[in-house]
């Protein structure tokens, strides 16, 4: 995908409509049709692109992964804005320093892996990790086409394929919703274990709606078993229950996300 294929979808509307209105159409009617006939190829079109094969073998997780969306995942976060502002608020509170070694888990499309290994430079290493497939295979694409030197992996959080102490920085970016609660403890005892001592784990994800207006939209993911603990609020709790220690809120973004940072203390010295 390139960075026009955004426009792909709005063109293919806008050509369909334009045809049905020089057969007589009202601009809307016109317009309505070519949604709904536009819409169900798109469909088709995703389906086909995630028949595509992928060099790694796939791993069984119970969190939901994305692969139907690997396609549009991109074009989807812009629009819903999750775009490079987030990406840029997320790196502001992970605040990477030259040379860190840094993991991306549930890393989607890699756009935060890869702009964590730039703002790490040259001498670092940036790895993202994912069960979709499909998702791995389009950041992977997508990583060759900018010249990124960021690597992605097919793995899921409750297994990580790496040593202990391996990592500087572990940055979970609207993953952990997509675990239930006993795969979250498991996923964050992974994650404790492959950061340094000293090392920071730095999370945006849902969380309490700031805005009592936002619980208007938000109320059903209270019922749901991998969103209730984000806006139940007790993410922090699973963080120190994992054995970081301190776990700092770290600001918020349109009223229903939230950043923290959860250090792994530095090994005792006596
Ligand atoms: C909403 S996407 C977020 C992607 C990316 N981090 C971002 O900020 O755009 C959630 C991702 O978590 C992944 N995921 C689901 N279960 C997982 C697991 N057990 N381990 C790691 N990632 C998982 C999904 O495949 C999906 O790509």
């Amino acid at each position: 995908m390139n960075r026009w294929s955004w426009l792909c979808p709005w063109l293919a509307i806008a050509l369909a409509a334009a045809v049905f209105m020089l057969f007589g159409l009202t601009w809307w009617s016109a317009l309505l049709a070519a949604f709904l006939l536009v819409c169900p190829a798109l469909l088709l079109w995703g389906l086909f692109i995630i028949r595509q094969k992928s060099d790694e073998p796939a791993v069984h997780t119970r969190g939901m992964t994305m692969n139907w969306a690997a396609p549009f995942y991109d074009v989807y976060c812009r629009a819903v804005g999750l775009g490079q502002g987030f990406r840029g608020q997320t790196l502001q509170v992970a605040a990477i320093r030259a040379g860190e070694a840094i993991l991306d888990v549930g890393c989607g499309t890699g756009v935060l892996t890869r702009r964590a290994g730039e703002a790490a430079g040259p001498a670092a290493s940036a790895v993202g990790i994912d069960p979709g497939q499909d998702m791995i295979r389009v950041a992977k694409e997508n990583a060759q086409r900018l010249g990124s030197r960021a690597a992605f992996k097919v793995a899921a959080i409750e297994q990580l394929p790496f040593e202990n102490a391996r990592f500087d920085v572990v940055l979970a970016s609207l993953m952990l919703h997509h675990l239930p609660p006993d795969l979250k403890r498991q996923g964050l005892r992974e994650v404790y274990r492959v950061l340094k001592p000293g090392g920071r784990f730095i999370v945006a994800d849902f969380y309490r709606p700031a805005n009592p207006l936002w619980w208007l939209v938000a109320w059903p993911f209270l019922f749901m078993p991998t969103t209730a603990d984000n806006f139940h609020g007790t993410l922090p709790d699973y963080f120190r229950e994992a054995g970081f220690d301190p776990v700092q809120g770290n600001g918020r973004r349109a009223g229903i996300l939230a950043f923290w940072t959860a250090i792994k203390p530095e090994e005792k010295t006596s």
